[in-house]
């Protein structure tokens, strides 16, 4: 099977190539490398020994996306293609909704036309908004907060009423909780620009030295320690639920959303204490005033995703921090060597 991996250049994207291609899938990467480096690809090349056909392009742009829809004869879409920083997103709105929003219709429109009628989209925890209730499932109460949570409620809705009058489509929606780590060869992982918005890059950046210390926002939340609680999840593990997902597609199963968790939550302060470890030094901290439409705590319940399509995290805590550090230690400027 043919994918057409939109966004593949990406942090998600690169390491879901990798599963991808292991599990025997045909890939072919799309991305515009707004905020990627071609040296991703190869680098996922040089990790699964393949070639991988890549197009330097704009998922907004329907004419040259077309003529890509009619070279490859895709089977499947991954769509990664988005801006995904929440404070960016207050700043330029347009941008986030111009981007997010018309990418999903572009590559819906020619998924259509060719009839290529399984589509994966990432949409993310956010759009649960601020939780009422913990461990979040896929059945709560939908909002958002910020201008980048509501571009991925749009599209959710967008898929809902696509598939209501495309109904010979599958369409998996996969809301992800917090992704980090790296692939364990060391050779790809996130690579933000700029200062890192989150947290994980943060850390590995000031353990290197290359930030002289982490400032973590808000002790005094309803939580444990009083620092926000996430689900992080490995990255590694969040790909292959992409190929779950896929292979739940060719079931011909509709439209299924899914939460890709751990269903474990975890203080600020244990991801210090674990990266402490890693490290083999204390990291050093400041606590600073909270972040405005920071919630205190979300976390998945991961269940209906393992009983559908027999997901489950394997990655640990401890492994995610060794493998986040790992690839920042070898790559302690990112793909920019
Ligand atoms: N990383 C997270 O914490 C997280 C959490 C939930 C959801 N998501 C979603 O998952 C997806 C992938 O996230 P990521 O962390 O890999 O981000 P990323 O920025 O590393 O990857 C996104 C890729 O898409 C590309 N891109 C963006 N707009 C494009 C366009 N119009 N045309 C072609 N390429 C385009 C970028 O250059 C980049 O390579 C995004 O949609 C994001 O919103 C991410």
């Amino acid at each position: 099977m043919k994918i057409l991996v939109a966004g593949g250049a990406g942090y998600i994207g690169t390491h879901t190539c990798v599963e991808l291609i292991q599990a025997k899938y045909d890939v072919v990467v799309v991305d515009n490398l707004s905020n990627s480096k071609y040296d991703a690809v190869k680098r996922v090349e040089k990790i699964t020994n393949t070639k991988i056909k890549f197009y330097q392009a704009d998922c907004c742009d329907y004419k040259a996306m077309e003529e890509i829809f009619i070279e490859e004869k895709f089977d499947g879409i991954i769509h990664f293609a988005g801006l995904k920083c929440v404070p960016e997103s207050v700043k330029v709105p347009l941008s986030y909704y111009n981007n997010n929003i018309n990418s999903t219709l572009v590559l819906l429109e020619l998924a259509r036309k060719y009839n290529v009628r399984n589509f994966v989209f990432s949409s993310s925890a956010t759009v649960y908004g601020n939780p009422k209730t913990l461990p979040l499932i896929e059945d709560c109460p939908l909002s958002a907060t910020n201008p980048y949570g509501r571009t991925k409620l749009f599209i959710e809705y967008i898929l809902e009423d696509f598939y209501n009058c495309n109904k010979d489509f599958n369409i998996a929606i996969l809301r992800y909780f917090n992704p980090i780590g790296a692939h364990p060869s060391g050779l790809i992982g996130e690579d933000p620009n700029g200062i890192p918005n989150n947290l994980v890059p943060y850390v590995t950046q000031v353990a290197i030295n290359k930030l002289p210390y982490l400032k973590v926002n808000g002790n005094d939340y309803p939580t444990k320690d009083g620092t926000g609680i996430r689900d992080y999840i490995h990255v590694c593990d969040l790909a292959r639920g992409h190929v779950l997902a896929l292979n739940k597609l060719s079931t011909n199963c509709g439209l299924v959303i899914y939460n890709l968790g751990t269903g474990l939550g975890y203080s600020v302060l244990e991801i210090i204490e674990a990266f402490n470890k890693v490290v083999g030094h204390p990291i050093p901290y400041k606590i600073v005033e909270r972040r405005p439409g920071d919630i205190a705590a979300c976390y998945a319940d991961p269940t209906k995703a393992y009983k559908e399509i027999g997901f489950k995290a394997i990655y640990n805590l401890d492994d995610m921090a060794r493998d986040a550090w790992n690839w920042q230690k070898n790559n302690p400027n990112g793909y920019n060597q």
